[in-house]
């Protein structure tokens, strides 16, 4: 059976979004929203609405889910609209600005019986996928360093926001935290250090490094910002365990190349998944799990964790202390 979507937000993401759901076979994009309505001309609509107000088109079409990609301070509402009328939300990361944004899309979906997955692409990137399902033959984790750099944006706009997203370290490190979290657990509490050395008009870290213990006694160290360039960034994960050691890494955000070594084996393996930065991969999960029924991998309470790993950094930071998540 086809799934109608509906996409709110034709930006960036917005517009590889579109494309990767024109892609997936069952799946028929039926209507589109951008608040700035010039964004229709950057897209071809084909058979697809084109809405300017948010309310219109939940109004107006019938819709089985809607793909969220406005900023973050945004993605309330559409999820909330949604719900109500029974459509599954996939919604871009961060998951929103504030934890209390968070629980309200958690609530609503969930009495409303819909699905809500949260975009962390990284988790279902091939290299990442395959390192996951080696857990069980790795042991226990020991620790790990990830370093996760974007290039300087040309104009930060709305990812440093002190009221909305509060810089790259909401904005694009989540990824990071998620990655980590997906690995080793919950963050049990972490220090952070980080400063704004590329844009000096705004109090928001454009660079961070924490350290961060997690609730199963792991530690990480975890670098990002944007002060790197396009031409020469990288991302890499290196992960130590009682059995083994794993090893991914690639352009950011192509983390293609896994090695892994087995403590009590000779050789490495090594494996090329290139191609697979997991966008792809999270959209059609994300249409599985309606046909099927099944609970999104990442889920609205890992977006929300994600979120507080990233405002206890910029805590962290702010006010030079370790911050414990426990309670939270
Ligand atoms: N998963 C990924 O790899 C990835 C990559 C980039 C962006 N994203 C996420 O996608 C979402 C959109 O990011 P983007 O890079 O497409 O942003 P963008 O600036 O290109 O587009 C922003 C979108 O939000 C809307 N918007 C509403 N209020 C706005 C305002 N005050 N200023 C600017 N835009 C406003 C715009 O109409 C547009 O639809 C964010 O949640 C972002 O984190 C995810």
């Amino acid at each position: 059976m086809t799934s109608r979507v509906g996409l709110v937000g034709l930006g960036y993401f917005g517009k590889i979004l579109l494309d990767t759901l024109r892609e997936i076979p069952g799946v028929d994009v039926v209507a589109v929203h951008d608040r700035f309505p010039d964004r229709a001309n950057d897209i071809t609509l084909l058979n697809a609405h084109f809405h300017n107000r948010l309310e219109d088109m939940f109004e107006q079409e019938t819709m089985d889910a809607v793909v969220i990609a406005e900023i973050p301070g945004y993605h309330l509402q559409p999820t909330q609209l949604a719900a109500a009328k029974g459509m599954h939300v996939y919604c871009e990361k961060p998951m929103a600005n504030t934890p209390s944004d968070c629980d309200k899309m958690i609530e609503v979906c969930a009495r409303n019986r819909v699905k809500l997955m949260i975009g962390f692409k990284h988790r279902f990137a091939k290299a990442m996928a395959y390192a996951k399902r080696q857990l069980p033959r790795l042991g226990r984790p020991y620790w790990a360093m990830y370093t996760y750099p974007l290039w300087k944006v040309d104009d930060p706009g709305w990812k440093f926001d002190e009221k909305g997203t509060r810089g790259i370290v909401v904005e694009n490190m989540v990824h990071a935290f998620d990655i980590m979290r997906y690995f080793f657990g919950d963050v049990r509490s972490l220090y952070a250090e980080g400063d704004h050395f590329v844009y000096p008009n705004t109090t928001l870290p454009d660079s961070a490094i924490l350290v961060a213990r997690f609730e199963n006694g792991a530690i990480a160290g975890i670098g990002g910002g944007c002060t790197s360039e396009q031409r020469v960034t990288r991302e890499y994960l290196d992960m130590h365990f009682e059995k083994g050691i794993v090893q991914v890494s690639g352009k950011l955000d192509q983390p293609y190349n896994l090695r892994i070594l087995m403590r009590d084996e000779p050789l490495p393996e090594d494996h090329s998944f290139e191609g697979s930065d997991g966008v792809r991969e999270e959209i059609k999960h994300f249409f599985e799990c309606i046909r099927e029924d099944k609970e999104p991998l990442c889920t609205g309470s890992d977006g929300k964790k994600a979120l507080e790993i990233a405002l206890a950094a910029i805590e962290s930071i702010q006010k030079h202390t370790i911050v414990s998540l426990a309670s939270r």
